[in-house]
């Protein structure tokens, strides 16, 4: 079970510090928005290559943006894996393509109401399935209940077709809610205010840790 806190939820103004605070963390989730394909702007890929300078964690980029095709390769070459939306991507076997060949790990998401159905052909070459479970675009939503299907659906796939894929979901995870996502079957849990929140991140990335795998 891993424990992926987003940074979303952390003090941009103190990244240093913050990055040290989640060191037991399995990676760091790194939230790309470009106030296209989601209502928000984070940061861009400057910043992402300075926060990796002072981070001991790998880090595991979730692109919410809209031209995927484009910017995969550009992160990957600054980070541990890629996982872009299959909604914005126009050739995500190219994006797949590109990022295993710079030596890094890819993962497709997809949005509560988008079905898995239909790539289902495109998990054997996948890295991480990323099941949103609240609609991206903003930190500290309610995980959404009417996705559980959906992760087990994911499990099976997975399952069959690649069992070393992570299936991570991402969106209103804490202590309560992560059994229930952990129980449909994912095994990699993003988890921003829960963690980025907590009085001591440190001990939340070890209470998620205990309530996932219980
Ligand atoms: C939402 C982001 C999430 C978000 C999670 O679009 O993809 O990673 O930061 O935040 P919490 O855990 O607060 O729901
Ligand atoms: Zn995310």
């Amino acid at each position: 079970m891993r424990i992926n806190p987003s940074i979303l939820s952390a003090d941009f103004a103190n990244m240093t510090a913050e990055l040290a605070k989640v060191e037991a963390a399995d990676m760091i989730h790194v939230d790309v928005m470009d106030s296209h394909f989601v209502p928000n702007i984070t940061f861009g890929l400057p910043v992402v290559e300075n926060w990796r300078k002072v981070s001991k964690t790998g880090f595991d980029v979730h692109l919410m943006i809209s031209d995927p095709d484009t910017w995969a390769p550009r992160y990957a070459e600054n980070s541990e894996m890629v996982t872009f939306h299959i909604e914005s991507a126009s050739d995500p076997q190219r994006i797949i393509y590109k990022v295993k060949e710079l030596g890094k790990k890819v993962g497709i998401a997809v949005k509560p109401n988008t079905p898995l159905e239909p790539y289902k052909e495109l998990v054997h070459q996948l890295d991480q399935v990323l099941v949103m479970t609240v609609e991206p675009g903003f930190g500290g939503q309610k995980f959404m209940h009417e996705v559980l299907p959906k992760i087990r659906y994911a499990r099976e796939l997975i399952d069959q077709e690649n069992p070393n894929c992570f299936l991570q979901v991402d969106g209103g995870i804490n202590l309560d809610t992560i059994s229930l996502a952990s129980e449909a079957g994912a095994d990699t849990f993003v988890a921003g205010s829960a963690v980025f929140g907590a009085d001591s991140p440190e001990q939340a990335i070890h209470q998620l840790r205990a309530a996932a795998n219980r």
